[in-house]
């Protein structure tokens, strides 16, 4: 059959629903017709076809029956049988007639996710993962004030130069040493200028103005700015600025004082301009599960949810587009964690956690490849960058990639950026935008910063690598954080955005603060189409 040929078929096929398999080519070859086959396929309630299914299928279609009293001939309604134990080929949308409830009852919220976007199932896709950064034996930090200091320049210089290059700053900025020496000459709207640093100190006044000091490598600036009147609520001036984090100002200094105080005009934040994504080959599409904080080894894991999902990976046509798990930290509970973490724990022994969480992922399919990062319930140093899990730690598990949190990498030429999220607490602590309620708004502002992490000696606790490696110096296609036990899936200017769910129950902790998680739900992304579904175990 020549490829036209082949292709004219494979689109008849598609265009009735049926998803074709490259095993069920030989058998589709030797059809004289199709037609047969797709009346087969719609009475049997098959949508998936591989040459085991054809060849069944066309067994249905040899049992014609013939007519005599009007010389036509008509298919059987013969269906394919099923065993109990082989799973369900396809997806039968209504079976007409059948008093049996479907098998599984799990409600699902789709951006257009489709099983026909998938020419090949996962199982037939090698795996492509590359790490462009993991921390995991590059950490240089000796804890010196002087690798501290570095980290801060670091970060200084790499956004400085993102905000020059791409056109971010409306004149080109001189230091704060210069800036202060010449004050008095930069004291009118006719001799404005630009200075670029670390915010800090930042607070209101009571007639609203919002104070900060600007810091660069030398110098510190008192600066102030009046909210525009029709400023909206995310601006700066309204919703507040992170310690640390790098921004620039255009403005003048006040005359006639001793201690003069920059005036900000405008405060400018590092570019973010539309994101165009990279996709996954689509004759290679596969899909992505994301999940995070299964808090394995706490009373509050959801066995029986669990249980579920490894159900559904095993038996819905869906699962069979998932290439890759990626667990984004808190994959167990831990020991030591917080006071009293004992009374909260099935498990007290920190290495049988990572055993049975190594044991509960084996029963995922064989094709799925899990990349697994560290949160801050893992046995590895809270400072981020964090390391991957000890060697030790990892010899119980199988088909599993551990890398550091944060992780940069691409599944088939995809770029994930996987960061477990300890910093959202110092966001819901510091901007008025962001709540535990909605994590999505401190992604947001992660990566409006380019910075995963801005605040030192804030509730998330920071390495001091001499390179700052908490920047974020290429826009991600997909970036996904956890910690938060929350769930969202949405677009930031071109980024897909997961705040990817737990598998833990409402904590005693989080019902004091009248916190409700958001569990069991799997946000599965086909990395062709971007097109995602959440799935909903709980
Ligand atoms: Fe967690
Ligand atoms: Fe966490």
């Amino acid at each position: 059959m020549s490829s036209s040929d082949w292709q004219l078929r494979h689109k008849e096929l598609t265009e009735a629903g049926l998803i074709v398999q490259t095993s069920a080519l030989p058998k589709i070859e030797k059809l004289q017709s199709l037609i047969p086959l797709i009346e087969a396929a719609n009475s049997s309630g098959v949508r998936l076809l591989d040459g085991n299914t054809v060849e069944e299928l066309m067994s249905i279609v040899s049992h014609e029956i013939d007519d005599s009293s009007n010389g036509k001939k008509y298919l059987s309604q013969s269906t394919l049988s099923k065993s109990k134990s082989e799973p369900p080929i396809g997806r039968i949308l209504a079976p007409v007639g059948s008093t049996t409830p479907p098998p599984l009852p799990i409600s699902r919220h789709s951006s257009g996710f489709s099983r026909e976007d998938f020419p090949l199932e996962a199982k037939e896709i090698d795996s492509d993962i590359s790490i462009h950064f993991d921390i995991t034996g590059n950490s240089s930090t000796e804890g010196k004030i002087t690798d501290m200091q570095s980290c801060f320049r670091s970060r200084l210089s790499q956004i400085r130069e993102m905000m020059l290059s791409n056109g971010a700053l409306p004149r080109r900025p001189i230091s704060n040493s210069e800036a202060w020496k010449n004050r008095r000459r930069y004291n009118s709207r006719d001799f404005e200028i630009t200075i670029v640093g670390l915010a800090s100190e930042v607070n209101w006044t009571r007639n609203g103005y919002m104070r900060f000091v600007l810091e660069d490598e030398s110098t510190q600036i008192s600066c102030m700015i009046k909210p525009p009147s029709d400023a909206h609520p995310l601006h700066p001036s309204l919703d507040g600025l992170m310690d640390d984090e790098i921004i620039g100002v255009t403005g003048r200094f006040s005359s006639g004082e001793r201690d003069p105080i920059f005036w900000v005009d405008d405060i400018h934040k590092p570019p973010l301009t539309s994101h165009s994504k990279s996709q996954s080959g689509e004759d290679f599409a596969v899909s992505a599960a994301f999940l995070s904080d299964v808090h394995f080894g706490s009373k509050t894991f959801l066995h029986a949810q669990w249980e579920k999902m490894i159900y559904w990976f095993n038996n819905d046509p869906l699962a069979r587009t998932v290439k890759y798990f990626v667990l984004s930290g808190d994959g167990v509970d831990g020991v030591g964690i917080y006071p009293g973490q004992d009374r909260h724990l099935t498990i007290k022994d920190l290495f049988k956690q990572y055993g049975e969480l190594a044991r509960l992922l084996e029963d995922l399919p064989e094709w799925v490849d899990v990349v697994m990062l560290p949160g801050n319930h893992d046995a590895v140093r809270p400072a981020e960058p964090q390391p991957a899990l000890d060697p030790e730690v990892q010899q119980d598990y199988s088909n599993t990639v551990f890398v550091g949190n944060p992780c940069d990498f691409s599944l088939h030429g995809v770029r994930i950026l996987s960061y477990h999220g300890k910093s959202i607490d110092d966001f819901v602590a510091t901007l008025r935008s962001v709540s535990y309620s909605k994590p999505e708004m401190a992604m947001r502002a992660m990566l409006e910063r380019r910075h995963l992490a801005p605040s030192w000696g804030g509730k998330t606790p920071l390495s001091p690598e001499p390179e700052d490696r908490l920047v974020i110096p290429v826009v991600p296609d997909i970036f996904v954080t956890g910690h938060v036990h929350g769930h969202y899936v949405g677009d930031h200017k071109g980024t897909l955005m997961i705040h990817s769910s737990t598998w833990q129950d409402q904590t005693d902790f989080q019902r004091m603060l009248g916190f409700k998680p958001k569990p069991c739900i799997l946000t599965i992304v086909n990395l062709h189409t971007y097109a995602t579904e959440s799935v909903h175990f709980a």
